[in-house]
């Protein structure tokens, strides 16, 4: 039975950023911090219902463009912006075509916007919105906090910092607001907190929007253009193996509301792999023990974050179980059969037959009749599900057209966001 997930967008959000920020423990909640920041400022500037919402959302989503574990940690931990100004612009690629983030996506793309004494009220003859300038000022005291130094010992320092910036770096009006929010040390101990997700939930006090499994899949795919956009190697895998996992839903008789929440948890199967070092991702040749280590986590933290989302157990499930064999020999629970449903099994499947048409860093991509023959392998030595296979390889060429076309539609939007991050010099080393 398909439960209709009916999940609270700003839990959505408030997870979705707590796993971007879940690279490195320097790191940690940054965006959750700047958030909280935000929505007290943002209060104060006499915002309110959507337009608050609008802040609390870009608060903890403005740093979604930083894409790859190191771009994050020099940028928030080391306080290094250099060569990383093309993370507003990525986060606005990202953000911009989703119902719920209209207005929150330019607020992201000029998070870095100087106030320069009035000219940041816009940029290219297009006005930037007040409140990018509220998260300039909330997103400098965060990169400011020393996290081995108690925060009420460092209140002072950062306060002087933000006033110093008033005029020419961040607007005053926004310096007035963070000084009112910031007379009281519960402002600092809340913005810092281990708790700030609970924290946050209770700052929720618009209208809070329940969206359902349509609203889901189209979030979904912003975290999977992320994914793919961690390693030139898997451009378009995210959006291949949703193609497949869907093709083969509908051919095993899954309900056209399954099919929707099979696509979601396609964009969101690789999720995990934020927490990968791109040096691991990228490699050439195969992985050493260790870096194999550290990759097998990535579907146990693709598990973890949509679990702590709650209400969509599916997509869980068909996500995070891609790796899992049916002889009980895959990671990270060690399934067996029984364990696995046909929708994690078609997810496995579907996995496997993108990835080994795809060509990666140590070997070429399979032709069609080598990647079917590797399928029917896998069958034969209890990993894979034979009838998902058989259904693959009785309409082969039907659902290979398929995710072709899928994956060639979604190159063209993607094209976009590797131009933008393209300027990253690693990236474009990497994909030489
Ligand atoms: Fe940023
Ligand atoms: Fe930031
Ligand atoms: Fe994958």
């Amino acid at each position: 039975m398909i439960i209709n997930p009916q999940i609270p967008l700003h839990r959505l959000v408030l997870s979705l950023s707590e796993a971007l920020d879940h690279v490195s423990p320097s790191v940690a909640d940054h965006q959750l911090h700047v958030a909280y920041m935000s929505t007290r400022m943002a209060r104060v500037l006499g915002y309110r219902g959507q337009q608050l919402m609008d802040v609390f959302h870009a608060g903890a989503l403005h740093d979604i463009g930083l894409i790859r574990a190191e771009n994050r940690v020099r940028a928030v931990a080391c306080n290094e912006l250099e060569g990383l100004g093309w993370h507003g612009e990525a986060g606005y690629e990202l953000l911009k075509d989703n119902e719920f983030f209209t207005e929150a996506a330019p607020i992201v793309r000029y998070h870095h916007a100087l106030w320069d004494h009035g000219q940041g009220k816009e940029a290219h003859g297009e006005p930037i919105p007040p409140a990018s300038h509220i998260l300039a000022v909330a997103d400098t005291v965060d990169r400011n906090v020393r996290r081995d130094v108690p925060v009420l010992h460092q209140t002072k320092r950062i306060m002087e910092r933000v006033a110093r910036g008033s005029g020419e770096e961040f607007s005053p009006d926004c310096v007035e607001a963070f000084r009112e929010v910031s007379q009281v040390p519960a402002f600092w101990l809340d913005a810092t907190s281990k708790r700030i997700y609970a924290i946050l939930s209770r700052e929720v006090d618009w209208p809070t929007l329940t969206i359902d499994e349509t609203a889901v899949e189209g979030i979904a795919q912003i975290f999977g253009r992320l994914v793919d956009g961690l390693s030139p190697w898997t451009g378009t895998h995210s959006a291949g193996v949703a193609a497949t996992a869907v093709a083969l839903a509908e051919r095993l008789n899954f309900s056209p509301r399954e099919q929707v929440l099979m696509r979601a948890a396609a964009y969101v199967h690789d999720l995990g792999k934020i927490t990968v070092p791109s040096n691991i991702l990228d490699k050439r040749g195969k992985p050493t023990e260790e870096e194999w280590a550290i990759l097998q986590g990535h579907t146990y933290y693709t598990f973890r974050i949509l679990d702590t989302i709650g209400g969509m157990p599916q997509i869980s499930e068909w996500a995070a179980f891609h790796h899992e064999r049916l002889d009980g020999k895959g990671y990270p629970f060690g399934h067996e059969a029984k364990d696995l449903t046909l929708g994690a099994r078609i997810m496995a499947v579907a996995d496997t037959f993108t990835a080994i048409t795809e060509d990666r860093p140590y070997r070429k991509g399979m032709e069609d009749e080598e990647a079917l023959s590797v399928l029917a392998k896998l069958v034969g030595n209890g990993g894979l599900d034979g009838q998902v296979v058989k259904t693959l390889s009785l309409d082969f060429d039907a659902i290979n057209a398929i995710r072709r076309e899928e994956q060639a539609a979604y190159s063209v939007k993607q094209r976009r966001l590797t131009q933008v991050i393209g300027s990253m010099p690693d990236v474009v080393d990497a994909a030489v």
